[in-house]
């Protein structure tokens, strides 16, 4: 097969600004959703939703605590000192984009002042700034899992029809002040998690809610209210941004061929696309309504959203994807596997990462071919990768094959689903470089192509070093996605 990748296509890898960057207090930065997460051994977790989930007393603790427990999102990786460095890495791979995302607090500590934080809008006027003198393309997500901590102290997050003039105030100064430093642009990372982890997702505090499902459905309105308005002004600011959405998107395979097992994978398929039903089609889908009356859902809508909805749709659609599972009707199935954000049942095909992750690179192309086929715009890959454990040699090296192995297959994938006539945008392999986890807070869970020196308790030299799928990736980008041999 010919190399199907466009010259265009945007390599590069992701990382989001509460993971790498620490530096929690300082320059007017307010204390963000992110900062308040405990790290939790592994002995001590009892779920993934426990992990996620946060209390009112839980949240005033660490409201209160400046610095005496193990918050690992507050210390990152020092991206915050050492993006020089690490752009210039970056740079060294070869990358065309690098996807960050910009942390709320920084620019409005509290959320609800009228006047920016000028010292955080200058922060990444530098970063921006480096980028382009390498010719890297930035890929801004406006909201990644993290909210000044005040939003929820005072309004319970999404849950909050105020949030939605906040956000777009917030967007509005962003957009403006990097008007000719930033093109593409994401509203909201995967934003079907609000319905998943609430509190990592919308800043939400359930305590006390009779109908969680009322809640989480109500504050995905106002998200994805929000987010049209910001395409809205998005667009006035500067007509050539490109702004997308952005989804997780697990696949869910039925476990066995029985009518009941496909018609359960469908529905839990049309689930992890909802959103994005509503934020491409600009209408909420059919499907959607059925099942609001099965759980008691009413949503609060104003006039006028739905018109705004259905008039400012996303320019493409850019969803992570790490992995599939499988569902059935069959209750005495129980063996499951660990998950983005979500368990489901073991696939037996399949063989799983260290964390339980199922390894699916052929489950990318359904994906992709499946998102095509409905939306026919143009996708974007923005986050995929595998989260393992690393080591250092004694030589200084870090040999991640099995992390080769694991992108190559993808890529190979994604090669395939272009030359099946996908319109794919670019790839941004998530945690380019090592970072804090999402859902375990762990350094451990390692992504990325550079090996940063810091363990679970923040031990560490912070040095950088190049790991081996840092020179594979660096050939991938020169071959323009022709070399995926690892030799
Ligand atoms: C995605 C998030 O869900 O998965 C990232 O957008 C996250 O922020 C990534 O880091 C991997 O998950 P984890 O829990 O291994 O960090």
């Amino acid at each position: 097969m010919p190399n199907p990748f466009p010259e265009d296509f945007l390599w590069g890898g992701a990382v989001a600004a509460n993971q790498v960057e620490g530096a929690y207090n300082l320059d007017g930065k307010g204390l963000s959703t992110a900062d308040v997460v405990k790290y939790c051994p592994p002995g001590e977790r009892q779920s993934l939703e426990q992990l996620l989930s946060m209390t009112r007393p839980e949240l005033e603790d660490a409201i209160r605590d400046s610095d005496s427990g193990n918050y690992p999102k507050r210390r990152g990786i020092d991206f915050y000192h050492r993006y020089k460095e690490d752009i210039a890495l970056f740079a060294e791979m070869g990358f065309k984009v690098f996807r960050l995302s910009i942390s709320w607090p920084r620019i409005f500590p509290k959320g609800d002042e009228a006047v920016p934080n000028e010292a955080g809008l200058r922060f990444y006027d530098d970063v921006f700034d480096e980028l382009r003198k390498y010719n890297i393309e930035p890929l801004v997500t406006i909201s990644h899992y993290e909210m000044p901590v005040h939003l929820v102290t005072e309004y319970n997050g999404w849950e909050s029809r105020q949030l939605v003039d906040l956000f777009v105030r917030y967007a509005e100064t962003v957009f403006s002040r990097y008007r000719d430093k930033v093109k593409y642009w994401l509203t909201f990372n995967e934003i079907n998690c609000t319905l998943k982890a609430p509190f990592l997702g919308a800043g939400i505090l359930m305590e006390g809610k009779t109908n969680e499902k009322q809640v989480a459905f109500q504050a995905l309105h106002h998200q994805f209210v929000a987010s049209a308005l910001a395409v809205k002004r998005g667009r006035e600011i500067n007509p050539q941004f490109k702004i997308g959405c952005m989804l997780a998107r697990k696949l869910l395979y039925p476990y066995s061929c029985h009518p009941g097992d496909v018609l359960k994978a469908q529905a839990e398929n049309q689930m992890a696309q909802f959103c994005s039903d509503v934020q491409v089609r600009g209408y909420y889908p059919s499907y959607i309504r059925r099942h609001w009356e099965q759980q008691g859902v009413k949503i609060d809508m104003l006039t006028g959203d739905e018109a705004v909805l259905r008039d400012n749709l996303v320019d493409f659609l850019s969803f992570s994807y790490y992995m599939s599972s499988a569902v059935s009707t069959d209750e005495s199935l129980t063996d499951t596997t660990e998950g983005n954000l979500s368990t489901g049942l073991k696939n037996p095909f399949l063989q799983a990462s260290d964390w339980g992750w199922q390894i699916d690179p052929i489950g990318l192309r359904v994906v992709l071919k499946e998102m095509h086929d409905r939306y026919q715009i143009p996708l974007f890959v923005v986050e995929n990768g595998l989260g393992a454990v690393d080591t250092v040699e004694a030589d200084g090296t870090v040999r991640d094959d099995y992390r080769i192995e694991y992108l190559a297959q993808h890529i190979g994938q994604m090669a395939e689903a272009i030359a099946d006539g996908v319109e794919l945008m670019g790839y941004t392999s998530w945690g380019c470089i090592d970072l804090i986890s999402a859902s375990t807070s762990e350094m451990r869970k390692r992504y990325g192509y550079i090996y940063v020196d810091q363990d679970d308790e923040g031990n560490g030299t912070l040095q950088r070093i190049r790991k081996s799928s840092f020179y594979w990736y660096q050939k991938v980008i020169a071959s323009g996605g022709a070399d995926l041999n690892n030799n």
